[in-house]
């Protein structure tokens, strides 16, 4: 499960890239499926979130809220940048959410522990 999980991110991140950078072309069209695509995704990492906490709820309850952040962000990011607004301050706010997310991730039991 943490397999499908760092899959359903990693994708996540690599289509918001693509999108944001399709917006920013002024490609609309191309921008809108893969950021729909992107949301699709977004239901994928909450899932395998939710079936890698299991049933100890509380314990993971801040890699969870940081996790629905980052999503948060990446969305916001997109859609201020589809609307040709600024968003300087949400690019430093997704980068310090993903920076922790990731920490928090790969420091807690499951899967890869690079940092225990
Ligand atoms: C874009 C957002 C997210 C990123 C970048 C991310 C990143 C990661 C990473 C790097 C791991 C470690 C995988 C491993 O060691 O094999 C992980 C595990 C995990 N993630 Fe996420 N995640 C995100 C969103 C979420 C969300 C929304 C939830 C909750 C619904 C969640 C719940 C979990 C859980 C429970 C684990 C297992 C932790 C453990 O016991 O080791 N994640 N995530």
């Amino acid at each position: 499960m943490t397999h499908m999980h760092i899959t359903a991110w990693a994708l996540a991140i690599i289509l918001f890239f693509v999108a944001n950078s399709l917006y920013k072309g002024g490609k609309t069209k191309p921008a809108k499926i893969t950021h729909m695509i992107t949301r699709v995704l977004y239901l994928a990492i909450i899932g395998t979130g939710f079936a890698l906490i299991g049933s100890s709820f509380g314990f993971y309850a801040v890699k969870l809220i940081v996790g629905i952040i980052v999503i948060g962000l990446m969305e916001m990011v997109l859609v201020r940048t589809s609307k040709g607004k600024s968003t300087g301050a949400l690019w430093i706010a997704f980068v310090i959410a993903f920076v922790v997310v990731l920490y928090l991730g790969l420091s807690l039991p499951q899967g890869f522990k690079p940092f225990a």
